[in-house]
Order: C-alpha cells, then sequence, then structure tokens
C-alpha cells in the first residue's frame, strides 16, 4: 500500500500541473423557465442555418423534443432530426449521427435529453471533425484536437452535468465495453437549463438523478488536488442547493423554483466534477452498471455515504464544512460530529426518497473483479482523499449488498 500511495499521489501531483496549462471553459448557462425559446438566437450568434436535433425516443413520446423543435419551426429554422439515441449510446448511433449531420448538409448540433443524448451529440460532433477516425480512436483523455461544430446542450434530467463536461460515455456496439472519451473540445458551447422540460421527470428518477449530482459535487469538493478556487465553491454551491430543493422536486414534480435549482445545481457540479474529478464512489458504481446495468444515481446514492464513512477522519474537516454550508448538524459541535451529521443526512434522505441501504443481485463470484476494476478506475487518476486498499473496496461492496 505505501508504494502504490506514493506512486498515485506523485502521478496525481504531476497531472495538476499539466491540467493547469489547458484552456478550462464552461458551456454558457442559459437560465430559467422557457430558455429554450433563446435556442433560435444562440443559433443566430453562432452562424449555425441547419443545426441535427439529437434526441431519444421517449423524449419524442413525451412531447419533450417536441417543444424545442416546435420553437425552430416557428423561427423559420430548418433542422433534421435523429431520435434514435438509446440508453447507452453505441459506437454505432454516433455513427449514424455524424451520417446524417454530413448528408443533410447539417453545420451545428442541439442535444435534447439526459447525459445520453448529450454524449452521442458530443462524439458525432468529434467524429464530423475527424472523419478518418473511429469513435474508439478518439476514446481516452485528450485526443480531439479540434474546435467541434457548434453544440447546445438542452438536459432533460439534473444530474449527469453532461452539459457543460468534457466527457462523453460511449459503449462499443461489439464488446460493449463502456468508455469514456474527454476533452475540453467536447464541453457544449451553450447548456440551456429550461426547468420546464424536467417537470415531468417521475420522482424516482429525479431523485436518482439528483443524487448523482449530490455525488459529482462531494466528491469533486473531496479532491485533495485538482481543484481551483472556482470548482471548490460551485462544489459547496451544488452541495447546499441538492440538500435544499431534491426533496422538494421529489414530492412535487411541478415546482418550477426547486427545478431550476436542480439544474443548476448538476450544471455546477458537472463543472466542478470535470475540473477535480470524481473518486471512488463512481469508480465502485461504475462496476455495477457495468455487469448489472444499475443505474447509474441510484448506485451513486447507495454508496455515496458508505464511501464516505470508510474515508474517515481524513474527510471530517472537509465534510463539516459542507455540513455547515447546508445547515447540517449542531452548529458549535466538532467537525467529526459534523461530518457524521453530514452522512447521516444523506441516509435519512435516501431513505425518505425510497433509495434502498443495499441491492441484492452483487454476486459473490463478482466482487474480485468489481475490485479490480474500480482500483484501476480509481487509481492513480482520481485525487481521492484516502486511496482505497483492495480490501476497503470490499468492505464497501460488502455493505452495500445483501446476501442471499
Ligand atoms: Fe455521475
Amino acid at each position: 500500500m505505501g508504494l502504490k500511495l506514493i506512486y498515485c499521489r506523485i502521478f496525481q501531483f504531476i497531472f495538476n500541473y499539466g491540467a493547469m496549462l489547458l484552456a478550462w471553459r464552461k458551456a454558457i448557462p442559459v437560465e430559467g423557465a422557457g430558455s429554450i425559446g433563446q435556442i433560435p438566437g444562440l443559433l443566430r450568434e453562432e452562424g449555425v442555418r441547419k443545426p441535427l436535433v439529437v434526441t431519444d425516443p421517449g423524449l419524442v413520446k413525451a412531447g419533450i423534443a417536441g417543444r424545442v423543435t416546435d420553437i425552430l419551426v416557428k423561427a423559420g429554422i430548418t433542422f433534421v432530426q435523429y431520435a434514435e439515441v438509446e440508453s447507452n449510446p453505441s459506437v454505432n448511433t454516433v455513427n449514424a449521427i455524424q451520417k446524417l449531420y454530413l448528408a443533410e448538409g447539417c453545420d451545428g448540433l442541439i442535444a435534447v435529453g439526459g447525459g445520453s443524448a448529450i454524449d452521442a451529440a458530443k462524439v458525432a460532433g468529434a467524429r464530423v471533425r475527424f472523419p478518418k477516425r473511429t469513435v474508439n480512436q478518439l476514446g481516452g483523455l485528450l485526443r480531439v484536437w479540434k474546435r467541434l461544430p457548434p453544440l447546445i446542450a438542452v438536459p432533460t434530467t439534473a444530474g449527469t452535468g453532461s452539459e457543460t463536461t468534457i466527457a462523453a460515455l460511449i459503449t462499443d456496439t461489439e464488446t460493449h465495453h463502456k468508455y469514456a472519451i474527454m476533452d475540453l473540445h467536447l464541453i457544449p458551447r451553450y447548456a440551456v437549463l429550461d426547468p420546464e422540460l424536467t417537470v415531468g421527470l417521475p420522482p424516482a428518477l429525479s431523485a436518482a438523478t439528483g443524487m448523482d449530482a449530490l455525488t459529482h459535487a462531494v466528491e469533486a469538493y473531496l479532491c485533495w488536488t485538482y481543484n481551483t478556487r472556482e470548482s471548490i465553491d460551485f462544489a459547496l454551491k451544488a452541495v447546499t442547493a441538492i440538500f435544499a430543493n431534491l426533496e422538494r422536486v421529489y414530492k412535487n414534480g411541478g415546482d418550477l423554483e426547486a427545478r431550476q435549482a436542480m439544474l443548476l445545481a448538476s450544471y455546477k457540479a458537472g463543472f466542478a466534477f470535470t475540473r477535480a474529478g470524481v473518486g471512488n464512489i463512481h469508480a465502485i458504481a461504475h462496476t455495477l452498471g457495468g455487469i448489472y446495468n444499475a443505474p447509474h444515481g441510484l448506485t451513486n446514492a447507495v454508496i455515496l455515504p458508505v464511501v464516505l464513512e470508510e474515508y474517515g477522519p481524513r474527510v471530517h474537516r472537509k465534510l463539516a464544512r459542507l455540513a455547515e454550508a447546508s445547515g447540517i448538524g449542531t452548529p458549535g459541535s466538532g467537525d467529526a460530529e459534523k461530518a457524521r451529521a453530514f452522512i447521516a443526512a444523506i441516509y435519512a434522505m435516501n431513505g425518505r426518497m425510497g433509495i434502498p441501504r443495499a441491492f441484492n443481485f452483487i454476486k459473490d463470484e463478482d466482487i474480485p473483479r468489481m475490485i479490480q476494476w474500480a482500483d484501476r478506475e480509481s487509481n492513480p487518476l482520481y485525487p481521492v482523499p484516502v486511496i482505497f486498499s483492495r480490501d476497503q473496496f470490499r468492505s464497501v461492496i460488502e455493505k452495500v449488498r445483501i446476501k442471499k
């Protein structure tokens, strides 16, 4: 463990200096109820004459994609629509979007959806600029070095943060391997945060996606080195906003004020983690997504408080600051008590939103590869507050599983 710790910390120290040299930016936020009405103006500003709208069949059926395209029709903007994005967008989907874009002579992209539609549009934009490279060849870190066609991201959930992150997750059609493409050029030009598009989200989905955003913010806040003053500030504000608003949207989907606050929190958490990284919670959650197709937000929600407990005293000071900012715990008590109150507040909020404490589908025989994958994802890249040993990964996994 000693050598592993030294190696990871040196890697992260050097990586941090590399990251400082990059030209970080954010998607320009366009906020408020009815803000999708500003899309025609944004297109004009970017000189886009024929956008390709990328969305999924569910949003077409629910009439949400139609609300965006109606605005384009009214503004007299010619557009093309691709509405076949699946929940884990595949290489084939990305290639189909790129093909349609080129065949129709499009000059910009509008992604309407959760993480999937936005991710697919990001990578399709990269394929437009790199027609000779496959999606697999664009995978990994910093392999998309050209400016992409203008992309307007219109999130319909408040959680993934994809509307302002450098990352897109794509699944290889043949091998089913899910991997990330990460490059600053993948950050959309605009993030249109219109709460009216999220009012129809069912409570369970609002809860899970909101907990994903909370996990982004907490993991970014706990990062020991890649953070900037702005990412720390955004993470802190996202955490407080989520504690104040997530249960409001869970109880009343039509609460526009809380929906708006959640969209903004998700955007801020997205910026924070794209700069500062995620950590062991996401690394373990991804293994459950990969092996059992478990929903990302839900797995994060369950794993989040367990990992925070496993971190122990090393994170008490920071969790105490998050607790104070969110009005959790007893004023005047010590950091350890406040940190424990913060973790207890997560368990309690999960419970009130019907999120379980553990899963019944984790099989004994899968645990070794879950540990291996989580360790490989976290280390050395993620600047986690405590570098987990394999025993610590195992301990967390055992706590989030119900043995049959
Ligand atoms: Fe996430």
